[in-house]
């Protein structure tokens, strides 16, 4: 027996020696421990023996058993702490090295224009409704008193997906939608801002850029409102001193139809190059709904009135801001999006 356990020592001491790496010490407990481990079969003929004997045998292999644990133990202690210290070591973080700057964004042009219009409608009273840019014909134009074959239908060179799909050419396809989803026939007081698409591209124009669709139903609406809603419309957007001149014109879906220049605010009206020396920059297409748009939306005519208008937002971005080229607007360029902080924004006309 104490040649076993001498022997039994001197493999421990090999053995915990030779052990570096924390996982490999699994595989050692179970060598001594273990069902058929070195300590656990010296007791294996322990009932072939006396009771006297079985004490003996008992108190010395508790003493090697407790010896190689508290060894063992002892060992994986070690080990983890290693570990552990290698492991905060490969970690560390050199808070006093210096950060990098936050590149921070801004508000797109676009953006800053579309909020200050739903400010100001939302602060009248309107609702800000959606509709989708992939449209049916019959929305974008049929209800809107463009049947087919109708030559104004030319004026928008349209996108069609197939005989009944198209992307929408004006937000005005959100008329059609809204009459036709109020059900309970009530009045209507809503704008809509969103991407048109027409088949149009130079400096000026973008195969796509953005409207904002007006409509307003109720009983006796008169033109008087349009002119007022629209007059403090354009305050707001260009400044107060803005004046507003109406021009007869012609869409389909109003009558009478108009078309609504603002006076020029970069030289208030003088003639400059932005104005092309007229004193004048057109903004808006608008004018009483139509009697057959009504009745297309389930209103009686005789009953309801109404007004609606659309102006682009892109040339209210090119306005405010300066921007020669449209695309801009579109293109994403950084170098572009830079130059609108967030501090401008104070001085922004309001
Ligand atoms: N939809 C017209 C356009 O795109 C603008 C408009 C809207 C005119 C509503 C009258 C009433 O040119």
């Amino acid at each position: 027996m104490e040649d076993k356990i001498k022997k039994i020592r001197k493999i421990l001491e090999d053995d915990l020696s030779n052990i570096k790496e924390l996982n490999n010490l699994l595989g050692l407990k179970a060598k001594y421990f273990g069902k058929k481990g070195l300590i656990t079969e010296l007791t294996s003929n322990m009932k072939d023996l006396s009771i006297d004997e079985r004490k003996e045998v008992g108190r010395v292999v508790n003493e090697i058993r407790e010896e190689a644990s508290s060894k063992i133990n002892a060992l994986e202690k070690k080990l983890k702490e290693k570990e552990l210290a290698l492991k905060l070591e490969q970690e560390k973080i050199d808070i006093s090295l210096p950060s990098c700057k936050l590149k921070r964004g801004s508000r797109h042009p676009f953006n800053r224009i579309i909020e200050d219009v739903e400010d100001f409608f939302v602060s009248q009273g309107y609702d800000v409704v959606d509709g989708p840019e992939l449209e049916t014909d019959e929305n974008c134009f049929r209800l809107l008193n463009l049947p087919l074959g109708h030559p104004a239908r030319d004026a928008q060179d349209t996108f069609y997906i197939d005989e009944e799909y198209l992307l929408r050419t004006q937000t005005s396809s959100v008329q059609a939608r809204t009459m036709q989803s109020n059900v309970d026939k009530t009045p209507i007081r809503m704008i809509c801002p969103g991407k048109v698409y027409r088949r149009d591209e130079d400096a000026t124009h973008s195969h796509q850029f953005g409207q904002v669709e007006g409509l307003v139903i109720d009983k006796d609406v008169s033109l008087a409102d349009l002119k007022g809603t629209l007059e403090l419309f354009a305050k707001k957007m260009l400044g107060k001193n803005t004046k507003v001149r109406f021009r007869p014109s012609y869409f389909p879906f109003t009558e009478p139809s108009v078309e609504v220049d603002v006076s020029c605010f970069k030289c208030g009206g003088r003639g400059c190059p932005l104005c092309k020396q007229t004193g004048w920059i057109e903004v808006l297409g608008a004018g009483m709904v139509h009697p057959n748009v009504l009745k297309m939306g389930g209103y009686d005519p005789n009953v309801w009135s109404g007004f609606a208008f659309g102006t682009g937002l892109d040339r209210f971005a090119m306005f405010r801001y300066m921007i020669p080229d449209i695309r801009y607007l579109y293109t994403n360029d950084i170098r572009f999006l830079k130059q609108f902080y967030r501090k401008d924004e104070e001085n922004e006309i309001k």
